[in-house]
C-alpha cells in the first residue's frame, strides 16, 4: 500500500466516524475527532478520548493535555507531526466522563483499522482505557507503564495519561519523558535490526492484516 492509498483509506475512515451513531456519543458531540499527525508513523500515541477543547477544534490533545504531550515530544526530538495521534472513543463523552464499556466496544473497530494502515513500529497507550483495550489486562497503568510490550509484530509501550501527569506533578511528568524516551530508543533499536539485517528500514515488516483485523480487540 503506497503513502497516498494509507492517507486516503484514513480519511475514508474519519468520514465514517463523523457519520456514526453506533453509541450515544454521536449525538452529544460537536463533531468526532478522529486523528492528527503522521498517517505513516512509526510512533502513534493512543489517549482515552476528546474533551472540551478537543469536540471544538476537532483534534485530538489540544488542551492543556496536549500541550504536555507536545512538551514532551519535544524533549525527545519530535514534534506533533512526525507522529500519529487517536484516542480510543473518537466522540466526547458529556462532562468529560470515562467512556463506558458499550461506547468503547462500538468505536474500537476505528482504532484497530487506524493501527493497521498506520502500521507504527511503536504504540504509546496513555492511561488505563487504551493501555487495557490494547493488552488486554486489568492491572493499573501504574504497573503497566514503562514496560516494552510485543504486540502483534509490533511494541507497546503503555504510559501515563499526560492530564493524570498534569494532576500529579512533576515526578509523574518525569516518568513519562523516561517513557517517551524508551519509545524512541525502541525505535532506532528496530531500525538497526532490520537494516543488519538488510531489509528495507521501513518500520516494521507488515503482519498479516486480517487476523490483525480479527484478532487486536477481541
Ligand atoms: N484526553 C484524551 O484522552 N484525549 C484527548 O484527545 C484529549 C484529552
Amino acid at each position: 500500500m503506497t503513502d497516498l492509498d494509507v492517507t486516503m483509506l484514513l480519511g475514508e475512515l474519519s468520514r465514517a466516524a463523523e457519520a456514526c451513531r453506533a453509541c450515544g456519543l454521536g449525538e452529544g458531540r460537536i463533531q468526532s475527532v478522529f486523528s492528527d499527525g503522521r498517517p505513516t508513523a512509526d510512533l502513534m500515541f493512543v489517549g482515552e478520548g476528546p474533551g472540551k477543547n478537543e469536540d471544538l477544534e476537532g483534534l485530538p490533545f489540544v488542551g492543556k493535555a496536549g500541550k504536555l504531550l507536545n512538551h514532551l515530544l519535544g524533549e525527545v526530538g519530535l514534534e506533533r507531526a512526525d507522529v500519529y495521534i487517536s484516542n480510543v472513543v473518537k466522540c466526547r463523552p458529556p462532562a468529560n466522563r470515562d467512556p463506558l464499556p458499550d461506547e468503547i466496544a462500538a468505536c474500537k473497530h476505528f482504532l484497530a483499522d487506524q493501527i493497521r494502515l498506520v502500521d507504527p513500529a511503536v504504540v504509546m497507550t496513555m492511561g488505563n482505557f487504551s493501555t487495557k483495550l490494547l493488552l488486554k489486562t486489568t492491572t493499573g497503568i501504574t504497573r503497566m507503564r514503562g514496560q516494552v510490550v510485543p504486540w502483534w509484530n509490533r511494541i507497546v509501550i503503555p504510559t501515563f495519561h499526560p492530564a493524570a501527569a498534569l494532576r500529579n506533578g512533576p515526578k509523574m511528568v518525569e516518568t513519562m519523558r523516561t517513557d517517551f524516551q524508551l519509545a524512541v530508543d525502541t525505535i532506532s533499536l528496530k531500525r538497526a535490526q532490520a537494516d543488519s539485517v538488510g531489509q528495507a528500514s521501513e518500520l516494521p515488516a507488515a503482519a498479516d492484516s486480517e487476523s490483525e483485523q480479527l484478532g487486536f480487540f477481541t
